[in-house]
């Protein structure tokens, strides 16, 4: 496996890593790889697309971080953040946050170690 040619990145936090502070981030360094904050995939599926994917052309490189249980969706959202020039598709396999949890996706829902490779 490659090696990541990022010496630097900052995590995906839920209501921080919005676009306004990635492009802040971006400021600070042109040399990070940022991560989006994690977007669900009901919100891609059933919101406002727009208002979740859209970001800053100068902020790139951004990982899109998705959270999600079903596969299928997972693939359709992947291909979304593809679709708006995201860097990198991030999957939440492991976030312990309680809402991650209540909401029955990340690795907590997942039956099988196997199952984030399913959607391939
Ligand atoms: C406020 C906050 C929000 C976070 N949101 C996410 C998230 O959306 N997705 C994720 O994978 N991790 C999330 N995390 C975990 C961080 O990305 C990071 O992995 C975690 O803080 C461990 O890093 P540390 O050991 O340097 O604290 C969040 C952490 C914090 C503090």
């Amino acid at each position: 496996m490659a090696s990541s040619p990022w010496r630097l990145s900052v995590a995906p936090m839920m209501d921080w890593t919005d676009r306004h502070c990635r492009y802040f981030h971006r400021l600070l360094s042109r040399h990070a790889l940022l991560y989006t904050e994690m977007v669900t995939t009901g919100a891609l599926i059933h919101g406002d697309v727009a208002r979740h994917l859209r970001f800053n052309a100068e902020e790139q490189p951004v990982a899109l971080q998705l959270g999600g249980s079903e596969p299928a969706d997972l693939a359709h959202c992947a291909k979304l953040g593809e679709q708006w020039g995201y860097e990198e598709i991030n999957l939440n396999c492991g976030c312990p946050s309680e809402r991650v949890q209540r909401g029955a996706f990340g690795r907590s829902s997942w039956p099988t170690a196997s199952r984030p490779w399913s959607m391939w």
